[in-house]
């Protein structure tokens, strides 16, 4: 009965998404000047997310979003010429690098971070602090930026990453005749400013969607669903001493975040100095903020290993074990950690496989497929 509840609620608010349109009001003002509004329809919001956000719509357009994808396929804009938004983040793995554990930047220096996935960020919110007193949205591991277009220039400057000067990549993009015209028909002029650019760069970022999963075709009874699937999205939504009690992290359909920025019990640490990368905590100096990193998103978490912020683990499997055998319960750890007191759930290893098995059906394979998020440069 429960299952049957939960299916229909779930449905009940995706049919809701879908047949909520949005029109934005196009800007004005320059003559012979009229980008085309991005619309939901054009956006093709797949099976599974909530409505698309009209306060994010309100800022797209066809054009824009165009110019985004130009900026985001360009080698030119790092220093060397070689690497480009999307040499760290592959379309066809899920957005983020391949298997590297931290990202390696165009001098082949390692970072200290493992590349994060760049769908449905249209969903993502800015930097807060809830009523409740919790960190939320940001961008980065860390919630260092404060909003997507707050983020999208830093790699270009990042020295172990593009290591350029935005100067340098400006005059780069403004050499180009292909983008003089491209920029004015996004914004009525044919200079590229860094604050175009940023809002192009998020435009096309916020225009890449991904559901349609097995997962959301089971939900929304498009499929069967797969035993062993359905008992892991079970275990996963309950709550402990029985379920996996992952729900109060990464909230089962839709987003599968809440995009707060927690501390998952990775580490065994009581003292600052203890700490390799202190998270959150390194960017607000609060105590009650080190090992603090954002909750990611769950969907194709099957293409984006190794997983958390360092890439420390290589496999689902591994992520599984930590959290049922390897938590540390620390003055840091959240309290939402409910299983740290006794190092994990101390599920079974059958019990893991359904996890994992919920876990891979997360995977929408149509994502790498679609020509509108491909390199729109000729090879
Ligand atoms: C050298 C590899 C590399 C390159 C090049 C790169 N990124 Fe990233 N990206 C990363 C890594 C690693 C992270 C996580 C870094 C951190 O948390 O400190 C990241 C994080 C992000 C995030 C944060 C996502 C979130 O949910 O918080 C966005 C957005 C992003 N990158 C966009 C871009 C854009 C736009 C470009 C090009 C201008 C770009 N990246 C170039 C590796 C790269
Ligand atoms: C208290 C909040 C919280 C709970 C509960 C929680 N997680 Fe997480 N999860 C996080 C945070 C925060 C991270 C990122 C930590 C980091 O990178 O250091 C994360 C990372 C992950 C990752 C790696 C994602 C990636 O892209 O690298 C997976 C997979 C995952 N969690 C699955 C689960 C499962 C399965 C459960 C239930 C057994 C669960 N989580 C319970 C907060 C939580």
């Amino acid at each position: 009965m429960q299952r049957f509840l939960s299916i229909v609620l779930l449905s009940a608010l995706t049919a809701f998404g879908i047949g909520c349109v949005h029109e934005p009001v196009p800007p004005t003002g320059t003559p012979g000047f009229s980008p085309t509004p991005m619309t939901v329809g054009k956006l093709n919001v797949p099976l599974g997310l909530p409505p698309f956000p009209a306060d994010v719509l309100a800022t797209m357009t066809e054009e824009g979003v165009e110019l985004g994808r130009h900026l985001f396929f360009d080698p030119g804009l790092s220093a060397d010429s070689t690497l480009s938004c999307a040499g760290c983040h592959h379309i066809d793995a899920g957005t983020v690098d391949g298997d590297n554990a931290v990202s390696i930047g165009i001098d082949g220096i390692a970072g200290t971070r493992n590349s994060m996935p760049l769908f449905n960020l249209a969903y993502a919110v800015d930097f807060a602090i809830t009523t409740e007193g919790v960190p939320i949205g940001g961008f980065f591991w860390d919630s260092r930026a404060q909003t997507l277009k707050d983020q999208v220039l830093m790699p270009i400057e990042d020295p172990i990453e593009m290591h350029n000067t935005l100067g340098d990549a400006i005059a780069h993009v403004n050499r180009m005749d292909v983008y003089r015209s491209m920029f004015w028909n996004a914004f009525g002029d044919s200079l590229a400013t860094p604050d175009r650019m940023a809002d192009a760069l998020a435009q096309y970022l916020h225009s890449i969607l991904s559901g349609n999963a097995p997962f959301d075709r089971y939900i929304n009874a498009v499929e069967f669903w797969d035993d062993d699937a359905l008992d892991g999205y079970e275990s996963f939504s309950a709550l402990e001493p029985l379920g996996a009690d992952c729900i109060h992290c990464h909230t089962p359909g839709g987003l599968f975040t809440t995009f707060e920025i927690r501390n998952n019990a990775l580490e065994p640490y009581t003292r600052k100095e203890q700490f390799t990368d202190l998270g959150l905590g390194a960017v607000t100096g609060d105590t009650i903020d080190y090992g603090k990193f954002k909750v990611p998103t769950l969907r194709n978490i099957a293409l984006t290993a190794p997983y958390m912020h360092d890439g420390r683990f290589a496999t689902l499997r591994e992520v599984l074990e930590h959290y049922n055998e390897g938590l540390h319960e620390t003055s840091f750890s959240d309290p939402l950690m409910k299983y740290a007191d006794q190092g994990g759930m101390q599920f079974s290893e059958a019990d893991l496989d359904v996890l994992e098995a919920f876990l891979l059906s997360l995977t929408d394979d149509s994502l790498a497929l679609k020509p509108q998020y491909q390199n729109p440069w000729p090879e």
